[in-house]
């Protein structure tokens, strides 16, 4: 079955980073109506021009008042919810013994609290259509324990067993959630993980050679697993991730 999104709505969260944005054009090529959210204010810049299809709200999706904010602007401006791309998220690089409690709060906040309440304020609209899909991206730290990544690695392990959990639970209500497992991908968090080093070179480098394919990913490529996995086309699929890892994780 083929992937259309034709008069679907769809919000994704992280809009105005590199997966995001990637994610709201394949959308909205494929006929979706996108509510593309983000705290970076640039996130309205991909409603300009999109003739209605694209709604931007720039808010914090750890907070669930802002969260509300985004959703009541894609249902009354767009219509019900379809998908819900949970895509937000940040790293702070270090290991558990020298990371203060507040960095701990401010990562599991954006990659796993944000899963949360973004997916609770949308679940009763689509239990009650019995139809919806959820996806989340994840990472290659949600499955593997990775040097200098302590609340990461923790963040989005929570992210991967909630959505398991919550593939269970919906599943005979007609709603499927997975997560892609992100390798190395080219963004600005890949650049400032990099710059934050101090030899970046090298750090591309040995990043590179630890994904089998010799190389990290474009977004459109974990933006394809995002769309593969959030409609029709991956209508028996539930409670996965989806590896776009370069082999990383095979070996
Ligand atoms: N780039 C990589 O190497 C890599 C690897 C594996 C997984 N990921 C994951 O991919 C996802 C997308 O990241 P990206 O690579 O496009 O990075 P990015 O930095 O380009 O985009 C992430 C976006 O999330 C937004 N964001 C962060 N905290 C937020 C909050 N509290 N409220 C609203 N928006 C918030 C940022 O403003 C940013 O625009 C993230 O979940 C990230 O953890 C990235």
């Amino acid at each position: 079955m083929g992937n259309s999104f034709e008069g679907k709505t769809v919000v994704i969260s992280g809009a105005a980073g590199g997966v995001g944005r990637a994610a709201v054009a394949q959308f909205v090529e494929n006929g979706a109506r996108v509510c593309a959210t983000d705290i970076a204010a640039s996130v309205t810049d991909l409603e300009r021009g999109s003739s209605g299809q694209i709604v931007a709200v720039p808010a914090d999706v750890t907070k669930s008042m802002e969260v509300e904010k985004i959703f009541a602007a894609a249902e009354q401006r767009l219509g019900p919810v379809d998908v819900l791309v949970s895509n937000a998220g940040f790293i702070i690089s270090k290991s558990a013994h020298d990371t203060t409690e507040d960095e701990w709060d401010s990562v599991m906040n954006a990659n796993a609290k944000s899963f949360f309440l973004m997916s609770k304020r949308a679940l009763p609209a689509m239990l009650q259509r019995r139809t919806g899909s959820i996806v989340a991206t994840g990472s290659i730290s949600s499955v593997v324990g990775l040097p200098e990544q302590a609340a990461y690695c923790a963040a989005k392990g929570a992210l991967l067993q909630l959505v398991r959990q919550m593939a269970v639970d919906y599943a005979s209500r007609g709603i499927r959630v997975n997560a892609v497992g992100a390798g190395s991908i080219n963004t600005p968090f890949l650049t400032r993980y990099l710059e934050g080093l101090e030899d970046p070179a090298a750090g591309e480098a040995a990043i590179k050679s630890a994904h089998p394919l010799g190389r990290w990913a474009e977004p459109k490529e974990i933006a394809d697993a995002i769309f593969y996995l959030s409609g029709p086309a991956a209508s028996f699929v539930t409670g996965q991730i989806l590896m776009a890892d370069g082999g990383y994780s095979a070996r």
